[in-house]
């Protein structure tokens, strides 16, 4: 026997050497169950995975040698009491029985007996002190002094033990993988659809996707400009989207979200206990985009500070975590977006003339939505048929002045607004048809809200006509035309003031006999 002469070592290196390329289950088995049959024969071979949750067994992989009738090979099935398994899993010390026959409280003994399978070995999976399971050896014919040499068969134990425990944390990481990646794929099917509902007809964005299209493909770096909801936030993903970049990271960072003492710390991570706090490594957005993109938002807001070490970065392509010296290189693409001009701040010293211009190879500015009116139908159209489907509500039917009211509409929320108001109206009237009056009244209400205190001072044109006829009606008590009425006073037409009252949704309240705003549609 090879183990007789100290050989013992070669043989587990060879078992090792065997058994450490194999990336599957049953090529790691058969691989152990080949170099093992070198140092000594069995009859079977199997190794068992003990689940102490469910107090369970499964297979490994497919039990090598002779196959006994009545023990199964189910792949999970319930720990057999009076079984071989579960003597080891209960002592965790190896089991060696030499004669089964002596032996028959044992479940599994007759089984084997009857395949002429007489002895065997069982020893525990033990790893970092958690029971994994059992190796099982059977024989026809016990092989001479095996059990004399307790410590090879230790040493075995461990290798196989190793060699699964690595397998299994493989498949975790292979399942994982496979997980992350659905989810990767689901996340692109979403973005996928969300692009196929990006609305647009007008001519300015027409060209500006054209340019879109142009610049996707290259490593330029892009800002994006344009007044809040204009979708600067959209034309940023699909521009990552359309590159060779979209299998990497978008990573997203919101500069004026950023505690300003952290920002480095976050776009370029941090060495443990390089300032109070940094209790571990961190990985920044920087390095966390490796290969993709970084899309710095409100790029207005960062600091003098960081924007000189962004500015050494985006040159270098390279920097150091804080608190480390070590340069990192990195692969990335940097989008920039602001909803306000830069200009003005690099003129006032507030924002870096040479980060602006690096910033600015290519510049995309995407127009308010009242300057680009012919995608406002296409935009209510679409959003009233998306929202009414997802809102499970019947579609809202507008009357062609209340389109042209919203089409006159500044917009100052720009689309999102937009979206904002359609879903409202989708909410209040779903299957019934809006006027001109409703719209006014629902953007009113939206302006009023999104108000602060201070722009609440000053009124909309719709406000200050409103205002200016309500005061005029109350002050001629309600009469519209004739000496004494209201028209006289505003130096309007009856007919004028009488359909401006109507197209304002003014109305007489019954109690005060004033002129007053109806109220809200239900
Ligand atoms: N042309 C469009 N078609 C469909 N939806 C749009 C369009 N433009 C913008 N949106 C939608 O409007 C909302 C606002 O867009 P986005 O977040 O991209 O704007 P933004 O310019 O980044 O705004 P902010 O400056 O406030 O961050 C999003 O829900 C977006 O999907
Ligand atoms: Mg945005």
């Amino acid at each position: 026997m090879p183990w007789k002469s100290g050989d013992k070592y070669r043989s587990l290196l060879r078992i090792n050497n065997a058994i450490i390329n194999q990336s599957t289950r049953d090529s790691l088995f058969k691989a152990m169950a080949v170099e093992i049959k070198k140092v000594f024969h069995y009859d079977r071979f199997s190794i068992q995975l003990y689940d102490m949750e469910n107090n369970s067994l499964s297979y490994f992989a497919t039990a090598e040698g002779v196959k006994p009738d009545g023990i199964s090979c189910e792949t999970s099935r319930p720990l057999p009491k009076g079984s071989v398994a579960n003597l080891v899993i209960e002592s965790r010390k190896p089991v060696i029985i030499k004669d089964l026959s002596k032996h028959p409280k044992l479940t599994t003994a007759e089984a084997m007996l009857k395949e002429g399978l007489k002895s065997t070995i069982a020893l525990p999976l033990i790893m970092r002190d958690e029971l994994l399971g059992s190796i099982h050896f059977s024989f026809k014919k016990f092989p001479p002094e095996i059990d004399k040499l307790p410590s090879f068969l230790e040493e075995l134990s461990m290798q196989i033990t190793i060699a699964i425990d690595n397998m299994l944390a493989y498949d975790k990481l292979e399942a994982m993988n496979k997980r992350l990646w659905k989810e990767k794929e689901y996340l692109f099917e979403r973005f996928d659809k969300q692009n196929r509902e990006f609305y647009y007809t007008s001519p300015a964005m027409t060209e500006l996707m054209k340019d879109v299209e142009l610049v996707a493909d290259t490593n330029t770096s892009v800002l994006i400009s344009g007044e809040t909801g204009t979708g600067k936030d959209h034309i940023a993903r699909h521009i990552h989207n359309l590159s060779s970049r979209r299998d990497h990271l978008f990573v997203k960072v919101n500069c004026a979200a950023l505690a300003p003492t952290l920002i480095e710390s976050e776009l370029f991570g941090h060495a443990k206990g390089s300032f109070t706090g940094a209790s571990a490594k961190r990985r920044g957005r920087f390095e966390t985009a490796d290969g993709g993109t970084v899309f710095l938002d409100e790029i207005g807001e960062l600091p003098l500070p960081s924007q000189s070490k962004l500015l050494q970065v985006l040159e270098e392509r390279a920097f150091e975590r804080v608190g480390e010296s070590m340069p990192i290189s990195l692969d990335f693409r940097t989008i920039a977006a602001t909803n306000q001009d830069l200009m003005p701040k690099v003129r006032k010293g507030t924002f870096r003339r040479d980060l602006y211009y690096r910033l600015n190879t290519v510049h995309i500015w995407i127009p308010p939505l009242r300057e680009r009116a012919e995608d406002i139908l296409l935009l209510v159209r679409s959003f009233t048929t998306r929202l009414a489907e997802k809102m499970q509500k019947p579609e809202v039917r507008y009357s062609s002045a209340a389109l042209e009211a919203l089409c006159r509409y500044p917009w100052p929320g720009n689309v999102r607004e937009l979206q904002n108001v359609i879903e409202r109206v989708t909410i209040l009237r779903g299957g019934h048809t809006i006027n001109e009056t409703d719209i006014e009244h629902i953007l009113h209400s939206f302006e009023s809200a999104e108000k602060t205190a201070e722009e609440r001072e000053f009124l909309t044109r719709y406000e200050m006509e409103r205002k200016h006829i309500e005061s005029a009606l109350a002050k001629c008590g309600g009469v519209i035309g004739g000496k004494y009425g209201a028209a006289r006073l505003l130096g309007i037409p009856r007919s004028t003031l009488q359909y401006r009252i109507k197209k304002l949704g003014i109305e007489q309240s019954s109690e005060r006999g004033l002129w007053a705003n109806p109220p809200l549609p239900p």
